[in-house]
Parts: structure tokens; C-alpha cells; sequence
């Protein structure tokens, strides 16, 4: 096991880079706090957020959990939500899913696995909605990186269904969702062609006036 020392040595390292290359660096961190973007991807260790897309710290808010999932009912990706929205007033949220991932795997097994299958009993729902579209993919890697997508899809529309992305458009606030997914084997991002920017582009059930 890595020795905490490292942490904090790698630490000073690093801080001491920053003022060198910009003796203000932290004095503006400190006093400006605003974000481009509001990103919701998965823990994954192997998908830095900042890093896959060259951006700085300061320029992106984010939400991980496994699997990339926004639930109705989960007030720690809510208030999250609420908070980028409404304070910091972001333009754009992204939602990140990726290949390869073992959440979206997991929730393919038959095999139990305690808790967190209670967590990907989302991922199952979306499994379910597509049941048909995924049995028909032989390859079982191929079925898996579609039911990543598919959940970055059923994901995108769960936060247009939200009081907070709702209340935002109907303040006029310039707020955009969209759907990403990035692939572990070569770091690349894919847009899967999913924005949302208006109320009239949710289904009629979701929508509030
Ligand atoms: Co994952």
C-alpha cells in the first residue's frame, strides 16, 4: 500500500507548480467559483473528468456515482443539480456514461451482489424498456457498451424531467443537457447526439407549466 507521506509530498509538489507557473493561481480559485459545465458521470477511477476533456479546476462541477444515474428520488445528485443550476448557473450539463463499464455489467448478471443491486435496479429498468433491442446483440461486450448508452439516454431525459431543469427553463434560463459516452480502450469521447435545451423536447406526461 502507498504511504499517505506520498500523497501530501505529490501534494506539495503540485501546489508549488501552480504558483510558480501563476502566483495568483489559488487567490482566484479561492474567490471565483464558476464552472462552464455541470458533469455527471460514473466513479470509475479511469474516467478523470477534467482530464478527458482539458479542463482546469474551477471549470467543471461534478456528480459521480456508479453507473452515471440520475434518480428522481436521490437528493445528493439533486442538490447537486440544484446547486449548479441555480447558484452557480450553468449553461450546460453534460452526462458521461462510458464502455466497459462494470456497473452497466453488473446489472446484465444474473448474480447478486448485496446493496448495490438495489442501485442498478436503474440500470435494469432501462435494460428492461430495451429488452428486445439488447437480446437481439449477440456479443456480449457490444450488448453492454449499447445499455451504456441507452442508460446515458434514459439518464439525459431524467434530468429534464427535474423540478430544477424544469424551473430553469421556465425562468428563461439558457440551460442545455446532453449525452456523452467515453470509451476506456482509447480515451475518446462519443456524442451520442442527445441535447435537450427546451421544455417542448420531454415527453407531454413530464412536463409542468
Ligand atoms: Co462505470
Amino acid at each position: 500500500m502507498r504511504s499517505l507521506h506520498e500523497y501530501f509530498d505529490a501534494n506539495r509538489v503540485w501546489a508549488g507548480d501552480k504558483v510558480r507557473e501563476d502566483p495568483e493561481y489559488f487567490h482566484r480559485l479561492q474567490h471565483v467559483h464558476r464552472p462552464e459545465m455541470l458533469w455527471i458521470g460514473c466513479s470509475d477511477a479511469r474516467l478523470p473528468p477534467n482530464e478527458v476533456i482539458g479542463r482546469q479546476p474551477g471549470e467543471l462541477f461534478v456528480h459521480r456515482n456508479v453507473a452515471n444515474l440520475v434518480v428522481h428520488s436521490d437528493l445528493n445528485c439533486l442538490s447537486v443539480l440544484q446547486y449548479a443550476v441555480e447558484v452557480l448557473g450553468v449553461p450546460s450539463i453534460v452526462v458521461c456514461g462510458h464502455y466497459g463499464c462494470g456497473g452497466i455489467q453488473t446489472a446484465l448478471e444474473r448474480k447478486p451482489h448485496g446493496l448495490i443491486d438495489n442501485w442498478l435496479r436503474h440500470v435494469r429498468d432501462v435494460h428492461m424498456a430495451h429488452e428486445q433491442e439488447l437480446a437481439a446483440i449477440a456479443d456480449p461486450v457490444a450488448r453492454t457498451d449499447r445499455l451504456a448508452e441507452l442508460n446515458v439516454k434514459a439518464q439525459v431525459a431524467n434530468l429534464c424531467h427535474t423540478t430544477i431543469v424544469q424551473d430553469a427553463w421556465r425562468r428563461g434560463q439558457a440551460l442545455a443537457i446532453h449525452g456523452w459516452v467515453y470509451a476506456l480502450g482509447d480515451g475518446l469521447l462519443r456524442d451520442l447526439d442527445l441535447h435537450v435545451e427546451h421544455p417542448d423536447q420531454i415527453p407531454e406526461p413530464y412536463r409542468m407549466d
